[in-house]
């Protein structure tokens, strides 16, 4: 062989070299921004809900219509115990079914359950009044009625073919390790105003098109209440990492999800409806935790510090879990 030929081949052999190399960072790249589409990413979940065209006919299946209605326009379908302007899918993205979005499937499976919370057992209706109580700011639907029927026929059916009493993968959040710097509000509110501020508003209090919520409240009278889940910073933390801002799941580095987490839930919200009199003593039985940020002081005022809970609770509510 010449050298000039040998030379022109290894010179291919160099471009071929350097295309694939090209190729297969490309691909990569295409990998990475597709899994960084939504919160699925990064749980390891393979299992794949029925699809609503498999919803069985009969009334089996318009319980499970019903149900998927309710996650995702709740003062609509469940006006009677919601006091907000959140919709359960506002926090379970596609109406339950998104791996690393608390999805339903996955939840179903794994109740009844001892819950720390209440110190009990809880079926999972009483998962779900916990739900109406706190997430939504309402009161807890009854146990056996219509909506909590529906709710849990939804999910039983979303979780069809998975093995029950087993943690499977995709269930909550992909949990953030604790962060490098305490979460801080001043860096949060940087990270809101570049991030979240446009859709969420710079009062965080949602967007609203002709009465229809188009992006929910964060914080203030219409959102979740002080006892609620995503009012602790590492659920709020967790959940904003895999799934905020929307679309841009994983986008937010883990600092910036706990500092805006901490940022969001530094504002003011509705009362804990398990309100004990008195701000101290709330915190004491129900807060005492360096995830709430309930009856601490931000900015020179006590969080929390309003008084008894807005919206009175239905007397034959005190037996219920809470
Ligand atoms: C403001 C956000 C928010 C809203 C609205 C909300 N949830 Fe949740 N939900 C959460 C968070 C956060 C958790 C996890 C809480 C925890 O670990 O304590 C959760 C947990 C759950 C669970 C248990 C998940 C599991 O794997 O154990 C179920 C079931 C559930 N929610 C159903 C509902 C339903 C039904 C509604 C509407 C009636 C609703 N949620 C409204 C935030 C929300
Ligand atoms: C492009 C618009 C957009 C941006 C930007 C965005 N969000 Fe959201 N957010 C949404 C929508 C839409 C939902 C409801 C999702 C659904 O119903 O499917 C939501 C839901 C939420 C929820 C649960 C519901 C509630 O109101 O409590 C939280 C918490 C949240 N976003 C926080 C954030 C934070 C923090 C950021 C910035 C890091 C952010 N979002 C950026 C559109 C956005």
């Amino acid at each position: 062989m010449s050298i000039i030929l040998r030379a022109a081949s290894s010179l291919i052999l160099a471009l071929f070299i350097a295309l694939a190399s090209l190729i297969s960072i490309t691909s990569t790249l295409a990998a990475d921004k597709s899994s960084a589409l939504n919160a699925a990413a990064h749980t390891g979940a393979t299992f794949q809900p029925p699809s609503e065209a498999d919803i069985p006919p009969g009334p089996f299946g318009e319980t499970i219509r019903m149900g998927r209605d309710i996650m995702l326009d709740t003062p609509k379908h469940a006006a009677r115990f919601v006091g907000n302007n959140l919709s359960c899918a506002n926090c379970h993205l596609d109406a339950g079914r998104m791996a690393g979005s608390a999805p339903l499937w996955a939840a179903y499976v794994n109740f009844p359950a001892y819950r720390a919370k209440n110190g009990k057992i809880n079926t999972y209706q009483e998962r779900l009044q916990g739900c109406f109580r706190f997430s939504m700011n309402g009161s807890a639907p009854p146990l056996g009625d219509p909506v909590l029927v529906a709710l849990e026929a939804y999910s039983f059916w979303l979780a069809t073919g998975l093995p029950v009493n087993k943690e499977v993968a995709g269930r909550g959040y992909p949990k953030l390790e604790k962060p490098a710097q305490a979460p801080d509000f001043v860096r949060g509110q940087v990270v809101y105003a570049a991030h979240c501020a446009l859709c969420h508003g710079a009062n965080g209090a949602g967007q609203r098109t002709t009465g229809r919520v188009v992006f929910p409240p964060l914080w203030g009278d219409d959102s979740y209440n002080w006892g609620a889940g995503m009012g602790s910073i590492n659920n709020a933390a967790n959940f904003i990492h895999a799934n905020m801002p929307y679309g841009m799941s994983y986008s937010l580095t883990p600092q910036e999800a706990w500092d805006v987490a901490y940022f969001m839930n530094a504002h003011e919200r509705p009362q804990d409806p398990r309100w004990l009199g008195s701000v101290e003593t709330t915190r004491a039985k129900f807060h005492d935790s360096a995830m709430s940020l309930y009856g601490q002081t931000i900015n020179g005022k006590v969080l929390g510090n309003t008084g008894a809970p807005k919206r009175t609770q239905p007397k034959d509510q005190a037996h219920i879990a809470p």
